[in-house]
């Protein structure tokens, strides 16, 4: 599985450390910025980029990084097909995955590298339960999405 991660200066550091640590454990992470710390950066670019990085590559997830991650995700969900999931805790990186399918989720560099990288372990290891109620809440958003293509 390919993972995407991306930040703004907001996540960055975190971001170097957490690719370290994924490739330490065998993920193929590629990374989309940013390759700096530049304060001026902003947040939309890097989620949009990824964004569509990961709708182009069904198979595979992103991970998001800014100061709180709310920017991010409030951006990555722009793109169609993308379920950015801004995850605080260890419940939500779970239910992220088995109720809502999410292919993104958005951190907050605020929080310490272990507990992101534990939130990350979930999201990548957790399935989709598949349960019709929720396949079929997902299938109102995609249909959404479709009438509103743009
Ligand atoms: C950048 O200063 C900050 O706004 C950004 O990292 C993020 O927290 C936005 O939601």
């Amino acid at each position: 599985m390919n993972v995407y991660i991306a930040s703004d200066h907001g996540g960055y550091q975190k971001k170097q450390q957490l690719i370290i640590q994924l490739q330490q454990q065998g993920y193929h992470v590629i990374d989309m910025g940013a390759t700096t710390l530049l304060p001026t950066d902003d947040y939309p670019d890097y989620a949009l980029t990824l964004g569509k990085k990961v709708i182009q590559d069904p198979t595979s997830r992103g991970i998001l990084i800014c100061g709180t991650g709310i920017g991010m995700s409030i951006a990555c969900n722009k793109i169609n097909g993308i379920r950015c999931a801004k995850v605080g805790d260890e419940q939500e990186a779970s239910l992220a995955r088995l109720h809502n399918d999410a292919n993104v989720i958005a951190l907050s560099g605020r929080k310490p590298e272990e507990q992101l990288y534990r939130f990350i372990e979930i999201f990548l290891t957790t399935d989709f339960s598949m349960a019709e109620w929720h396949q079929r809440r997902i299938a109102k958003i995609r249909a959404y999405e479709e009438q509103h293509e743009y």
